[in-house]
């Protein structure tokens, strides 16, 4: 399976609802991931990815719905070497599946681009994977780089354009079918312009109808990025069971999440969902048997309010933990 083949077919599933494998980094990353978690958990500050979906249930819940989604034919599988062992258990979920009939994403989590072993980073993921090559590696974060009044900006490398070069290298080898970045917004795509001799060929990011993100859609529209959509349902936020929605969904006979991931679709993003129960999956399964109308998708659209459940990557301080206090990055979303 191609990158190209996946734009307005498929949806994928996102397999960060892991709590980090027992010691699979060593006793100490372990220790201080639990201890991380107990302080998040006391500053009720759980609400980031890793924190809300990331249960006991969910973890144990990941091969099956790996399985499911198999089942379901949704062979696209979102990864990170920062999903605490996901990758060992997708692997493990998908060990009798021909490779070729799965698309696998991984990334290089910020801690490898900060210390310059992306390909360290890469090889790790490869063998978690079982696999001799990945359909599309990502940057998982645009670490790091100087702020436009700093005096840096105009000859420091920012990290992530560092990062970049091993991913070309990696690319040329085969061992990536195709590399791309993740949380990357219009001006880290310019400024990683300056240094790349291949460009992104897809950009990972939050979007969904409370978030609609219409200039960098349509910058990677122009650029031929593919955009893959992350929080795709915005955790099937209350806002989004207005009566305009519900109207929409039962025009189509369709639940709203299953609306709204074929507005991503038709709009031609690849919409990554994450559920910890197999049952939803089902519901996900077919996606093509219905359009929404022009009006329709322009009225989903419209729900856009710029609400952003996850950091902007612009406003991060990639040298400090941005998921400890995360809640105040939320304030300078746009
Ligand atoms: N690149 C990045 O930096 C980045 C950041 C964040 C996420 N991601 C990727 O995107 C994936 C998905 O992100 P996400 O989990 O925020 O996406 P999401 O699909 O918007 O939200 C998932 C949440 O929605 C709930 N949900 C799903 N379907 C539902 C339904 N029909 N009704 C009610 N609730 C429903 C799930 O609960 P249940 O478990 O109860 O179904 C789960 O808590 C992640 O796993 C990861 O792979 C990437």
């Amino acid at each position: 399976m191609e990158l190209k083949e996946l734009r307005g077919r498929s949806i994928a599933f996102g397999t960060n609802i892991t709590l980090p494998l027992l010691f699979h980094n060593g006793a100490v990353p372990f220790a201080k991931t639990f201890l991380r978690r107990i302080k998040l958990h006391m500053k009720k500050e759980s609400k980031a990815d890793w924190g809300k979906t990331a249960t006991l249930k969910a973890t144990d819940n990941l091969i099956p719905c790996v399985r499911q989604a198999v089942k379901s034919e949704i062979c696209v599988f979102d990864c990170s070497r920062a999903y605490g062992g996901a990758e060992q258990r997708l692997a493990r979920a998908l060990r009798d599946i021909p490779r070729e009939k799965c698309f696998i994403i991984t990334k290089i989590d910020d801690q490898s681009q900060f210390l310059g072993k992306v390909e360290e980073c890469f090889e790790k993921s490869l063998k978690q994977l079982n696999t001799d090559y990945v359909d599309l590696l990502l940057l998982h974060w645009p670490v790091d780089y100087p702020k436009q009044e700093d005096e840096r900006f105009n000859d420091s490398v920012p990290v992530f354009a560092r990062s970049w070069k091993t991913m070309e290298k990696i690319y040329r080898s085969g061992r990536a079918k195709a590399i791309g970045v993740a949380n990357f917004n219009i001006v880290h795509l310019e400024l990683l312009k300056k240094y790349a001799d291949v460009m992104p060929m897809a950009d990972e990011f939050e979007c969904h109808p409370l978030c609609i993100r219409k200039d960098l859609n349509e910058y990677c529209s122009k650029h031929n990025i593919q955009v893959f959509a992350y929080a795709s349902l915005c955790s099937m936020d209350r806002r989004l069971l207005n009566e305009n929605m519900k109207k929409i969904a039962a025009a189509h006979d369709k639940t709203i999440a299953q609306i709204i991931l074929r507005w991503h679709m038709q709009r031609g993003r690849i919409p990554i969902f994450g559920t910890s129960r197999p049952e939803r999956i089902s519901e996900y399964a077919n996606l093509t048997d219905f359009s929404l109308t022009d009006s329709e998708l322009a009225e989903i659209d419209s729900q856009n309010i710029n609400y952003r459940a996850f950091p902007d990557s612009e406003h991060c301080d990639f040298t400090k933990d941005i998921w400890l206090g995360w809640e105040k990055y939320k304030n300078w979303c746009p």
